[in-house]
């Protein structure tokens, strides 16, 4: 890891926005034409009461050379009436379609604008508008820092473009204590969200199981989480056949990570199970990949790392819930010691008098959801009540669903609609697909209990299929995020790389209990 970039300071402040000596303030702006056809101009218009910012952008806003688009950006150099050396707008597009998302972005969008030109301090308007002005705050500088990110840590030649300093400006008649409250939940989100990607983005060389259970317990030690970390022995000791079976072929030993959030005085009640699947490469195995892309496999973990980062912002918010996070971290290798198709394992016993389904090993590429099988399992014996997983779980789920929204699946509909409204929060793009009595029929085995995989068709629902053979009765949602834990090209407002998707969506249905 790379300790030459500093992470971003951030403040909140209520001073008048003219007077703030800057090198660059950045102001909204949104399109308010609602008339449509071809003689309907865009109508920028500044998101702000401040006249002199306005002044300083009536003559630009008024040549029609800057629409307010979405993610649209424009700099005035020497603005006249203002402190500031640059006046930076920012599109949010139509006003009719903004929302708190279209706020976290432009944040992001202009941190990312001033990165590359060198300057490292941005002043950020709270843009005026008619949403919660906490809710606008908390995304604010949550984007700012998603869009501080780069990925670019083992360039030798790396320069530190991190931006140094992000203030965000309210109005000095906002409800400062609401404001402020709101502005440390979005440090503590876009700190988490970062920390997973950063997690994500390294190559499995440099993140081995071991390595992944390390950063994690020193995490947990940083935030005051109860850890444990362990590897084959304990694996052969809950009978994890499931899990062993994928690390089998693999010189690095596997590692079972477990974080425990218990807030003080809470005793009874649900207890929350996060579970992640944490391949920190995966090749294949035996049924080894093809190697055009293979090189992306070392974000296979990207589960796993979402509920680390999901488990370091629980810590730090601290909900009035329990919540256990269970990471099953192994490499997916071929070897002389690694399964070969057609082998049988048999998953983690739940109890004595429930003895561990046996599965018919059809294609050994299918190794995520076998170390969620026994993720999962010692998690509801650890206590959980319900359940959530994260995987980069089938390739089928990204063809279903191309790379706009992850697939998600559910074995009960209260829970799911606590995830369902945690997304509206969270602004995550998350589709529900179906589970299935016809489904379960293709993953019977002839062998055995159950085979890990289910044929062409309807790959990424057999996979949650197989899964749920584990949860049991226990309220559980599957998100295969496959396609999503990659950012495959840039965005004004993100990094192309890891993309830290789960961590706000999962830490919102967790503050939801
Ligand atoms: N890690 C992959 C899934 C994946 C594909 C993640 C693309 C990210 C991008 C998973 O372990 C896998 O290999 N799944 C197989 C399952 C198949 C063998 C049933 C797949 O999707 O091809
Ligand atoms: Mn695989
Ligand atoms: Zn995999």
């Amino acid at each position: 890891m790379d300790d030459r970039i500093e992470t971003m300071k951030t403040q909140l402040s209520f001073a008048p926005l003219a007077r703030i000596e800057t090198e660059v303030l950045a102001v909204l702006a949104v399109d308010t034409q609602t008339a449509k056809g071809p003689d309907a101009k865009p109508q920028p218009t500044l998101l702000t009461a401040d006249l002199s910012a306005m002044a300083a952008a009536m003559t630009v806003l008024a040549s029609g050379e800057f629409k307010a688009g979405a993610n649209e950006t424009l700099l005035l150099h020497a603005p006249a009436g203002l402190a500031a050396k640059r006046l930076l707008l920012v599109g949010l597009g139509k006003q009719a379609k903004v929302t708190v998302h279209s706020v976290r972005s432009a944040a992001g969008t202009a941190v990312r604008f001033i990165k590359p030109r060198g300057i490292r301090e941005l002043v950020f308007a709270l843009p005026k508008l008619d949403l919660p002005a906490a809710s606008c705050t908390r995304a604010a500088v949550e984007g700012a820092l998603v869009g501080d990110f780069d990925p670019d840590t083992y360039r030798s030649d790396r320069k530190d473009q991190s931006v140094q300093s992000f203030t965000l400006v309210a109005p000095a008649d906002a409800d400062k204590p609401a404001l402020e409250a709101a502005f440390a939940e979005g440090v503590i989100l876009g700190e988490s969200q970062n920390f997973t990607r950063s997690l994500v983005n390294e190559p499995g060389n440099k993140l081995t199981p071991t390595i992944l259970a390390q950063r994690a317990v020193e995490m947990a030690q940083e935030v005051g989480l109860k850890w444990s970390n362990d590897s084959t022995d304990k694996l052969h000791e809950l009978k994890m056949g499931a899990f062993w079976s994928v690390s089998q072929g693999s010189a690095e030993p596997p590692a079972l990570i477990v974080l425990r959030y218990e807030p003080e005085g809470v005793t009874d009640g649900p207890v929350l199970g996060l579970v992640g699947k944490g391949i920190t490469f995966d090749s294949g195995g035996i049924s080894i990949k093809p190697s055009d892309n293979m090189e992306k496999m070392k974000y296979d973990m990207a589960g796993g790392a979402a509920m680390i980062g999901a488990m370091r912002a629980i810590a730090l918010l601290k909900p009035k819930v329990r919540v256990i996070a269970v990471v099953c971290a192994a490499e997916n290798m071929p070897s002389g010691t690694a399964q070969k198709p057609g082998d049988v394992q048999t998953a983690m016993p739940f109890s004595a008098d429930k003895p561990g389904k046996t599965i018919e090993i059809i294609n050994t590429d299918a190794e995520g959801r076998l170390v969620l099988a026994d993720g999962l399992t010692y998690a509801r014996q650890l206590g959980a009540t319900h359940l959530i997983d994260a995987a980069t779980l089938t390739g089928a789920c990204v063809v279903a669903l191309g790379y706009v929204n992850a697939g998600a699946f559910s074995n009960d509909d209260a829970t799911w609609a606590k995830f369902d409204a945690a997304l509206d929060t969270s602004g995550e793009k998350f589709w529900r697909l179906p589970l299935g009595d016809e489904y379960a029929e293709l993953i019977k085995s002839d062998i055995g209990d159950i085979k890990n995989t289910g044929g062409r068709w309807g790959g990424a629902i057999t996979a949650a299929e197989f899964l749920k053979v584990f949860v049991d009765d226990t309220p559980w949602i599957h998100l295969d995020i496959a396609g999503l834990a990659w950012v495959e090209d840039s965005k004004p407002y993100i990094a192309k790389g890891p993309s830290g998707v789960a961590v706000r969506s999962i830490l919102e249905w967790v503050r939801s209990y």
